[in-house]
């Protein structure tokens, strides 16, 4: 049997809530879930309620915000907590993907609470680390993920780091068209697997992330460290995604 894969959606900014039930539908009908495979979708915080609700009894999906408050409640104006994205279905949290880093300007600290928040709420955390393309051109990816990774996880207890989902994304080719090979990105998966077994992770999972479509599935499912996919721009389409997530 073929390794176990998580295939995941970043709907980013798009779908509203009707938009997400047409696509659920979309992608349902005649959908066959595999049993080595995980359905995950990260929709807009006004969406995640949609849908759950589209989703819930499909085999295997699971939802999740696209990123949480580290505090449970209070006066954040914007933000979304660990309870308020459980509330409306959310399983799962997405937590410091480069878009939160490098517009919004959050910090190592800002994910580090973030993590044990998803946490500490009952959220898989999926933490995403990944180099700007200076840093890579430096030589330096390797030192840039190991210090995101430790930055986030260092510290924290074992429950904690044992329950975290990684994705692998390179900031250089998220949305632009540029992807690591497959060889490239096994090469920084590998760190951050012996990394997280380092800090007491019994089983790590690594997704890659940044411009994975139709055309580079198959090559980068096909490499031994990668564990699935976090997908953007090609995962706004139901039939796309479909397809995507049907890769053999
Ligand atoms: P992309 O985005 O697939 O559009 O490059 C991936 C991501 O940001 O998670």
């Amino acid at each position: 049997m073929a390794r176990p894969l998580i295939m995941a959606a970043n709907w980013k900014m798009h779908l509203a809530p009707a938009a997400a039930r047409d696509f659920a539908r979309a992608f349902l009908s005649g959908f066959v879930a595999r049993p080595d495979r995980r359905y995950w979708f990260f929709p807009s915080a006004v969406s995640i309620e949609a849908t759950a609700a589209a989703f819930a009894g499909a085999e295997r999906v699971s939802v999740g915000c696209q990123d949480v408050h580290w505090e449970p409640k209070g006066a954040y104006t914007g933000a979304t907590s660990v309870p308020l994205a459980k509330g409306a279905g959310a399983s799962l949290a997405l937590v410091g993907h480069s878009e939160r880093r490098h517009v919004f300007g959050e910090t190592d600290a800002d994910t580090a609470r973030k993590v044990a928040s998803a946490h500490g709420g009952g959220l898989t955390p999926l933490l995403c680390v990944g180099e700007q393309l200076a840093e890579r051109e430096a030589g330096t990816t390797e030192a840039v993920v190991l210090r995101q990774l430790r930055a986030a996880l260092g510290g924290q207890d074992v429950g904690l780091i044992g329950a975290v989902v990684v994705a692998y994304e390179p900031v250089w080719a998220i949305g632009t068209g540029k992807t690591a090979t497959p060889a490239d990105a096994g090469l920084v998966h590998r760190a951050i697997r012996s990394e997280l077994v380092r800090m007491g992770h019994p089983s790590p999972l690594i997704l890659y992330g940044g411009s994975v479509n139709e055309g580079n599935v198959a090559g980068l499912a096909a490499e031994p460290e990668i564990d699935g996919v976090l997908v953007g721009g090609a995962s706004l389409d139901p039939a796309a995604w479909r397809r995507i997530c049907e890769v053999p």
